[in-house]
């Protein structure tokens, strides 16, 4: 068919405007034709209303009646068994579609177009327009996403790049090692009780190191009152966000106080941002008059050099210190769905304190795997004591350990995309453009088809060539144009803060406590607190 039409567009070019109008109608009747077989084709495609899943009630049901708010995750898993690997769920207005097979996920990434889209954070840009910021890469989309997003990337993707920040996101990590060895003394069997309270100070820390290069104070005896209630703030933001975009705009006026609380919030983290930057420039700039050589080696020096506007580079360093602590990929329903947890929850977590704490919570809990770690480390290492981003690269397990730590807890349990251009085919559906795709990465890396014994850890299993699962099975940063900017800078922080712990202490299970659950807090976090043991070595 298409090599009909391709001759008769050949022949229409070669008669140009006056092609006779046999050649044109014979063209049209050929488009006829075409579309009619598409629509064949289309019509052996599955409609979303044949599609299975739960009731709007029974969905209701198993989020409020059973306590599904914080077992999302699992409740992927029961998705998958009662309705195979694709089923529909509403909540309210919004209808999500789940995917749990990796085959899907890999056919949803690769329609997703040139600028994906995981959901409309309206109200984040309400704000921005309404305090005249610019977007920055949570919020942007198009062609402005696509242009900060290539800039960024030459600073926070290339290898080369990511390398430099060793030796800043190192002096973190002695500061971590030191407030870890005063919280160990301060109990008498060196327990260290709520280990992620520390890890999200330390997130913190290592984000606004590579981004100032200069220091907040989170890791110091007592964390300066700014710092907290910057901390706060993105904590009563994100709550904020829920309400805000559940209210239609009119209801603002009648009922003001959660759109003023939330850009209350946004103020404060704009403000503390920008101090920050601008501290930084001001030192800069005094060091260039004083004919002072300088060689600045964090983010926003880069980009304020690069020529990005200086309220592009405001609203980015803003949102990238949020993105360093707190989640990015919650969708307005995920989100909803995770209010009342929200609301209820003092502790905040982030993407490294989670994948930190369930890091030394397995290696406690499987010594023969904390052993060959610290071996390995230390065989890299010889006399000294401190890795470099070079070093890294010649510890195999040690990647392995946490890519299983990010298969068995993947810190963003579920992922979403919005496709707006066309409708999608999607495993035999036809998905109509516009729809909310819920990617069920929990489920697809608990899959025993994929991993076998999916519930142990077992790093090793990372460590053999052929690791017998489809790439898609695990992918814990996403995939594509919009998977995670802060990929690499993230595992840099996580390898380099593990191989200094397992060489310093000797980590063990608390005696008195138990095993830990995870629940969904959006992110996917420890049910309870994580309380280690720490022997000094
Ligand atoms: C263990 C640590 C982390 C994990 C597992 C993680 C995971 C993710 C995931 C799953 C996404 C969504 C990808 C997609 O939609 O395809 C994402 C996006 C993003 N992450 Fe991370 N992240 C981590 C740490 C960080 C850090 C430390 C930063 C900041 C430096 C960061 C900055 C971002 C940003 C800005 C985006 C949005 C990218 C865009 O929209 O173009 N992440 N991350």
């Amino acid at each position: 068919m298409s090599f009909l039409r391709a001759m008769l567009q050949q022949a229409l070019k070669v008669s140009g405007r006056s092609a006779s109008p046999l050649f044109k109608w014979m063209e049209r009747c050929l488009e006829g034709i075409a579309v009619g077989c598409a629509r064949q084709s289309d019509n052996q495609l599955r409609t979303l209303e044949e599609m299975p899943g739960p009731s709007v009630f029974s969905f209701a049901w198993d989020l409020f009646g059973k306590r599904g708010l914080s077992r999302l995750h699992e409740l992927q898993l029961d998705g998958r068994k009662r309705y195979g690997p694709m089923w529909k769920a509403s909540f309210g207005p919004i209808l999500t579609v789940h995917m749990a097979e990796p085959e899907l996920i890999e056919q949803v990434l690769r329609q997703e177009g040139q600028h994906p889209m995981r959901s409309d954070l309206s109200s984040w840009k309400d704000y921005r327009n309404l305090r005249g910021h610019g977007y920055g890469l949570l919020t942007a989309e198009g062609e402005e996403w696509q242009s900060v997003r290539s800039l960024l990337g030459k600073h926070m993707l290339r290898p080369k790049a990511v390398e430099a920040y060793d030796g800043t996101l190192n002096g973190v990590v002695t500061d971590l090692v030191h407030k870890l060895r005063a919280r160990k003394q301060q109990n008498p069997r060196g327990v260290i009780s709520d280990i992620s309270a520390e890890f999200y100070r330390f997130g913190l820390e290592g984000i606004s190191s590579v981004l100032f290069e200069s220091r907040l104070g989170c890791l110091d005896p007592l964390v300066p009152v700014e710092t907290e209630r910057f901390i706060q703030s993105i904590n009563t933001m994100f709550v904020m966000t829920l309400l805000t975009m559940a209210m239609p705009k009119w209801m603002h006026q009648l009922f003001p106080k959660p759109w003023d609380t939330f850009c209350r919030c946004w103020d404060y983290m704009f403000q503390f941002a920008k101090g920050h930057i601008d501290q930084r420039l001001e030192k800069e700039a005094e060091a260039v008059a004083k004919g002072e050589q300088i060689e600045g080696r964090y983010l926003t020096y880069f980009l304020s050099r690069a020529g990005m506007p200086m309220k592009s580079v405001y609203s980015n360093v803003t949102e990238l210190l949020l993105a360093g602590v707190d989640t990015i990929s919650s969708t307005l329903s995920w989100s909803l769905y995770e209010l009342s947890d929200h609301v209820n929850s003092s502790l905040p977590l982030s993407q490294i304190s989670s994948t930190l704490s369930w890091s030394l919570y397995e290696l406690s809990r499987h010594p023969d795997v904390q052993a060959s770690l610290r071996a390995e480390v230390q065989a890299v290492l010889g006399d000294r004591l401190v890795p470099g981003a070079a070093d890294v690269a010649r510890m195999p397990l040690m990647k392995a350990v946490v890519k299983e730590v990010l298969r068995l807890y993947p810190v963003i349990p579920a992922n979403a995309r919005v496709i707006t251009g066309n409708d999608i085919k999607v495993g035999g559906y036809l998905i109509p453009k516009n729809t909310l795709i819920t990617l069920c990465h929990f489920a697809t890396s608990r899959d025993p088809a994929q991993f076998p014994d999916p519930d142990s850890f077992v790093p090793q299993r990372w460590l053999t060539r052929d690791e017998g699962h489809h790439p898609y099975a695990s992918v814990p940063f996403g995939v594509g144009k919009r998977s995670c900017i802060g990929r690499r800078i993230a595992e840099l922080e996580l390898y380099l803060a593990i191989a200094r712990i397992v060489t310093n202490f000797e980590i063990k299970p608390d005696p008195e406590g138990g095993a830990v659950r995870a629940m969904t807090r959006t992110l996917l976090v420890p049910e309870s607190e994580i309380n280690l043991m720490f022997v000094d070595r």
